[in-house]
């Protein structure tokens, strides 16, 4: 794990919309004209990037919800029909507009909890026109709201009813030379997913499909190893994926495989959580030296939980990951997961001011009490974008 330096009594200078200087001092000695803002009593971060989510997606699913509390598994429900094929279904009926409405009040939530940037995947359409409508509502939120977006394309999420049993045939459709092209001409996609899991897809069908994508400048990652250990972990780091998510059951051969790829392990605490499933070995993974990021992998089935601190807090209890090694996941090592990390996700000089100010006076006392919102200010490329009250 990366160190991080702490800095007491310090300021930090910003300019246009980047981080000019920071270090010891009041801020008193500001040059005249500057606009400040007070951050006595508090502390400040990068702004929090939440790396893997499903925020866009239409409908609910508490039907599940109550299932798992009477004992069915998440891969049970998803067996017999129900799970991401219910979304698909609401995702199918919602028009563009309605699903970038129902997206905007769950990014100002996020904004609110100190999030300035999140990656947003497709995988609720499953036909080209649904996928790419998913896509466009991405593309449309950028616009419409303060934090930085990143589309991933997950047409590899499960195999939609209408192609039950022809799990190839789907593919052959989702991941055509002309789709893939559009994709890339229109700017609609930066990453390419897979789900590799019984319920889905196998590792083959995930190399073929990230392997296609790749072709048309789309970064592989993989949903990788949370119910059935079937290789996917080492696929990853095989197709030189940015990174592999979820490993709730990564072995050895999958750690070997994405440390010589430099694949990040992002881990999804609040998913296992919500679930009430085994955690991800996040402890196991930082001995092994791979750079380890946190997401919320926010979404209606698995993880209705969009809350980053309150997932980063559950790292920290649930993983035995301290305080310290949550930010620096949430921040610098989801930076490099989203490949933004020379832009983003430190407190450097020359890099993007976005920032955000704790009531806290440490990132301890903050992760301690997940209940409470101690974020007091975000700011997004150099302005404001939330400054509560009180
Ligand atoms: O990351 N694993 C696949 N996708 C989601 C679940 C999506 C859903 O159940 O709607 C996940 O857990
Ligand atoms: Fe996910």
């Amino acid at each position: 794990m990366r160190k991080v330096d702490r800095i007491r009594s310090a300021a930090v200078l910003i300019d246009g919309d980047c981080i000019a200087w920071f270090g010891p001092g009041d801020g008193l000695n500001a040059p005249s004209g500057c606009a400040t803002l007070d951050a006595r009593g508090g502390c400040v971060l990068p702004g929090l990037i939440d790396r893997h989510t499903h925020t866009v997606f239409a409908g609910t699913r508490e039907g599940e919800f109550v299932q798992r509390i009477e004992g069915r598994s998440y891969a049970e429900i998803a067996q017999a029909g129900g799970g991401i094929r219910v979304t698909v279904e609401a995702v199918r009926r919602a028009g563009l507009d309605e699903l970038v409405e129902g997206t905007i009040p769950r990014l100002a939530r996020m904004l609110r909890n100190g999030v300035t940037t999140a990656e947003i995947k497709s995988g609720y359409g499953l036909t080209v026109d649904d996928e790419i409508k998913m896509l466009e509502a991405v593309y449309r939120l950028q616009s419409l709201q303060p934090i930085e977006l990143a589309a991933t394309y997950l047409a590899a999420h499960t195999t939609p009813r209408e192609f039950d049993g022809r799990s190839d045939a789907f593919l052959d459709t989702m991941f055509d030379d002309k789709v893939l092209a559009r994709l890339r001409d229109e700017r609609l996609a930066e990453f390419c997913d897979a789900f590799c899991e019984t319920t889905a897809f196998t590792v083959e069908q995930a190399r073929r499909v990230l392997t296609a994508a790749k072709r048309f400048g789309l970064r592989p990652k993989v949903h990788a190893d949370q119910i059935t250990q079937m290789g996917a972990s080492t696929l990853a780091g095989e197709v030189g994926a940015i990174s592999a998510d979820h490993l709730e059951k990564i072995n050895d051969a999958g750690i070997d495989s994405m440390k010589r790829a430099g694949s990040v392990a992002v881990m999804l605490p609040g998913c296992s959580w919500f679930l009430g499933v085994e955690q991800a070995p996040a402890r196991r993974l930082i001995e092994a030296d791979l750079p380890v990021a946190v997401a919320t992998d926010y979404n209606p089935g698995s993880s209705m939980v969009e809350s980053l601190p309150l997932v980063m807090s559950i790292a920290c209890t649930q993983m035995r990951m301290t305080p310290i090694e949550v930010v620096i996941a949430a921040t610098a090592n989801a930076a490099a997961a989203v490949n933004r990390q020379d832009r983003l996700g430190a407190m450097q000089v020359g890099m993007q001011a976005d920032l955000v100010i704790l009531d806290d006076p440490t990132v301890e006392r903050w992760l301690y009490e997940p209940g409470r919102n101690g974020v007091r200010t975000v700011v997004k490329a150099g302005r404001v974008a939330v400054e509560r009250d009180s």
